[in-house]
């Protein structure tokens, strides 16, 4: 009798979650999971062919958490089979390249191709996001630095990680504020609780600051064609002077009337 109880209770308690990795190819999201769940890192690269799964089971707090774990594959050829395991994610694991700039600028792509995938009555609210800036080990080819992607990540509300599969670094704390995020989700009736991390800036500020941060000369900073009149400017292209990080100093256009603009 009192074992029935007990194990009500602790049924009561267990959750059963559904997450999903997202990325380009070759970034290393199966190794990040591999890495998370056999403790181990595998150099040669075995590209996923259409989904990996697996089960974990974890625990947070007094929850045990039973973790389903779709591992896609980044390619784009597989665009027909990923696009079949969006719904009903609980959690998704974004993962770029540090090395590789195209991958963190697919980033808002795979956000898109998963919005559309599962619709407009979709509530992206309801999801629990994280970013693992990943490859942090290659230190000499790294192009994209912590501040870029914190502030990518931090301006849309999810939680950016330092990872590396081969070392282990930032992996475990990934996959523990991860699961701890999805379980307060859950308590908190299905919807994300904030983040406690903030960028300072919006989303849209932050796009800017990327623009600016990539752009190719002093026009393509304001946003404007080469040989704009002062007028142009005089309609909404003010700069500001911005520190990101520790130390950038990027230049931001924001609209007149602000009385902040320099
Ligand atoms: P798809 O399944 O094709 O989408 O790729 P993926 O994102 O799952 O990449 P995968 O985990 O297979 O890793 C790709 C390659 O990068 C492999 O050769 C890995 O050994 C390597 N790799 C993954 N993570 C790291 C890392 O943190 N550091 C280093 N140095 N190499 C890594
Ligand atoms: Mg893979």
């Amino acid at each position: 009798m009192e074992t029935n109880l007990q194990k009500r209770r602790e049924n009561k308690k267990s959750l059963r979650v559904k997450v999903i990795s997202l990325g380009n190819a070759e970034v290393g999201k199966s190794c990040i999971i591999k890495r998370y769940c056999e403790k181990r890192f595998v150099s040669k690269y075995l590209a996923t062919i259409g989904i990996d799964y697996g089960v974990t089971k974890v625990q947070v707090r007094d929850r045990e958490m039973k973790v389903n774990i779709f591992d896609m594959a980044g390619h784009p050829f597989f665009y027909e089979v990923r696009n079949e395991f969006y719904k009903d994610s609980q959690g998704v694991i974004l993962v770029y390249d540090v090395g590789l700039k195209e991958s963190f600028d697919a980033l808002d792509s795979w956000l898109g191709e998963m919005k559309q995938e599962m619709g407009s009555h979709a509530n992206m609210e309801s999801i629990v996001f994280v970013v693992c800036a990943n490859k942090v080990d290659l230190t000499k080819r790294r192009v994209i630095d912590e501040s870029e992607g914190r502030l990518w990540a931090e301006s849309r509300g999810f939680q950016y990680f330092e990872t590396s599969a081969q070392s282990g670094e930032g992996i475990s704390e990934m996959f523990q504020a991860f699961f701890s995020s999805i379980a307060d989700m859950c308590e908190n009736g299905g919807r994300r609780p904030a983040s406690g991390v903030s960028a300072g800036f919006t989303r849209e500020q932050a796009d800017t600051i990327r623009r600016i941060r990539s752009s190719k000369d002093s026009w393509d900073m304001l946003g404007v064609k080469p040989g704009a009149t002062s007028h142009v400017f005089k309609q909404g292209y003010f700069m500001k002077r911005v520190p990101v990080g520790n130390s950038v100093i990027v230049l931001q256009h924001c609209l007149k009337g602000d009385r902040s603009c320099v």
